[in-house]
């Protein structure tokens, strides 16, 4: 799954709704809340969180920044034809290159690594189409989590700052996520959101002015460079919720944190009661691996972790029974019973930090991250005195259990004999309505051993060839952040993969690679599976494809075709 983990794992609402069409969330313009003079700024102050007190900026406005010098009346004039431009998602190179996306302009620079391919994927929002299987999912996780309680969000345009994506989020410079081979940078200002967690800030600051709405979802598409194969997809779905408490009534802060605490411990004692068998393997929090914050008292901590728990238990609990009340009677019978684990983990904006693993058809599947939301965050975004959880789930793996769907291409068909079979509100099985044959190909080259500077998107002269070392998929590789040109990574065959061949392709391994002994440079050998979800293809087209792929492999990468 996709999940931000780092640390020992390191690579690596109807009238309740609330649907934002624009990249902000509501903000707020004043802070309701009681303001107390704190003792724990010591503590927050050597986080490594930047100060927030400014709102982070997610649009580019060509009109905003006079023009300055001649490069900077080139760029404006360049941002002007691309706001005009007919259509949008699509990149135009002339004297810059750069692309309208969703409406606003960007101009790319030697960060960019968006391609045609996945801005194409831009706009679709599956989450919103009733009888979509993502939809279904989103109702189905939103309903655990009502309103007035929570309110729920979407957030349509994909495109933030790296500043709320990752800086504000307390992820480290070095950390892979940042990496260009794992991110869709529009430019180095800007990226394809990695995650729903990039809306925190603004859903955090969204609940200072609410009265009884304590909680957000928050559901939108997301985008990571990854692996081809039938569980990854370039853009997918997450779905991500939030609960805080604020300070309760009080002479003094001791009375209004006791009153904090006592509310919570009602509201943990309100909760469904569920009846699956969880094993916890996460109620220690160890200082290295899972600490608790210094602001936070461990009396109301545990409270507070034990109501993340219980509402998620709850959550995975309505969704067996609901990929359970989807079969037929016999099925239903071997289906067994719940078993889920709760085990430690590591997010840079959480802590304590939690997964939740659910054995399902004979397997321990990961399902989510959550864990206890980094006081700092809450503080920058005007929740200072308040403590409070959040968690974020992939919909894909629900949608792909709960419907039964083999392979995650299938979510964006257009073809009817996949959307026809769905209904609003309803868990139903997919029927496969036919599987096409497999055809194989080869790719295999030798990789070139210098490193050269990273290329702009679509300049297929320059290359982004480099160290045979960082193939494979899980060696370091070079952030926007470092001097280090960008290495050849497995992302790129997946990427020239995907330009080439979209969804024709249902998956990619690598099957063989060995070292010259003499020369020492490296071969790799990698099998693409060409096989439509819809049609049986031809010889002739299979071919073409492939030797695009190979013509881009060359250009792109300067590699050496075997
Ligand atoms: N944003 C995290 C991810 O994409 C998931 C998460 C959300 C974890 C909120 C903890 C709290 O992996």
């Amino acid at each position: 799954m996709h999940l931000y983990r780092t640390g020992a794992f390191l690579r690596a609402a109807r009238s309740a709704r609330f649907v934002v069409g624009s990249p902000r969330l509501a903000v707020p313009a004043s802070c309701t809340q009681a303001r107390w003079s704190s003792s724990h700024l010591a503590a927050e102050e050597q986080r490594p969180f930047p100060d927030q007190s400014v709102e982070p900026s997610r649009e580019v406005d060509p009109n905003k920044t006079a023009p300055k010098s001649k490069g900077d009346s080139v760029q404006a004039d360049f941002k002007k034809r691309l706001k005009e431009l007919g259509q949008d998602n699509k990149i135009v190179h002339e004297n810059l290159s750069g692309a309208k996306i969703l409406g606003t302009p960007y101009i790319f620079d030697e960060t960019s690594n968006v391609s045609d391919s996945i801005l194409n994927l831009v706009g679709r929002n599956l989450y919103d189409i009733p009888d979509h299987p993502i939809t279904i999912t989103r109702n189905l996780i939103e309903s655990c989590f009502p309103y007035p309680e929570f309110n729920h969000f979407t957030v349509k345009d994909p495109v933030v700052t790296v500043k709320d994506n990752f800086d504000v989020l307390g992820f480290p410079a070095d950390h892979p996520g940042r990496s260009r081979t794992d991110t869709y940078y529009v430019n180095s200002d800007h990226l394809l959101r990695t995650h729903t967690s990039a809306h925190q800030h603004a859903a955090f600051q969204s609940l200072v002015a609410e009265k009884y709405v304590t909680g957000y979802t928050i559901c939108a598409d997301v985008y990571r460079r990854d692996s081809i194969d039938r569980t990854h997809f370039p853009v997918f779905h997450q779905m991500e919720g939030a609960k805080v408490w604020g300070l309760g009534p009080g002479e003094s802060r001791y009375l209004a944190q006791a009153a904090r605490t006592a509310k919570i411990a009602r509201q943990l004692d309100a909760l469904p009661k569920t009846d699956i068998e969880v094993e916890d393997q996460a109620t220690v929090f160890s200082k290295e691996n899972n600490p608790i914050q210094p602001e936070h008292d461990p009396v109301e901590l545990q409270l507070v972790v034990k109501h993340l728990k219980r509402s998620l238990e709850y959550l995975v609990e309505q969704i067996h029974k609901a990929a359970k009340e989807s079969l037929d009677p016999a099925a239903r019978e071997a289906f067994g019973p719940l078993k889920m684990r709760w085990i430690e983990a590591y997010f840079p904006f959480t802590t304590p930090s939690f997964e939740v693993e659910v054995f399902w058809n004979g397997e321990w599947l990961e399902l989510l991250g959550c864990g206890v939301v980094q006081q700092p965050i809450l503080n920058n975004a005007g929740l200072r005195y308040s403590i409070g959880w959040a968690w974020g789930v992939g919909i894909e793996r629900f949608a792909m259990l709960l419907f039964g769907i083999p392979d995650i291409r299938l979510l964006w068909s257009t073809d009817k004999r996949f959307l026809g079979q769905f209904a609003p509100g309803k868990i139903t099985r997919f029927e496969p309505f036919s599987k096409y044959p497999a055809c194989y190909k080869d790719i295999a080259f030798w990789i070139n051993a210098a490193p050269a500077g990273a290329s702009p998107v679509g300049a297929e002269s320059s290359s982004m060839s480099g160290v045979a070392a960082a193939a494979g998929g899980n060696a370091t590789k070079a952030s926007p952040a470092e001097t280090q040109p960008a290495a050849f990574h497995e992302n790129d065959i997946m990427e020239v993969v995907r330009d080439v061949a979209g969804s024709l392709v249902e998956d990619v391994k690598l099957v063989d690679e060995f070292v010259h002994p003499t020369s020492g440079r490296k071969s790799l050998c990698y099998r693409i599976n060409y096989r439509s979800l819809e049609r049986t293809l031809t010889n002739e087209e299979v071919n073409r494809l492939h030797d695009e792929v190979a013509a881009k492999m060359k250009s792109r990468f300067k590699v050496e075709l075997r």
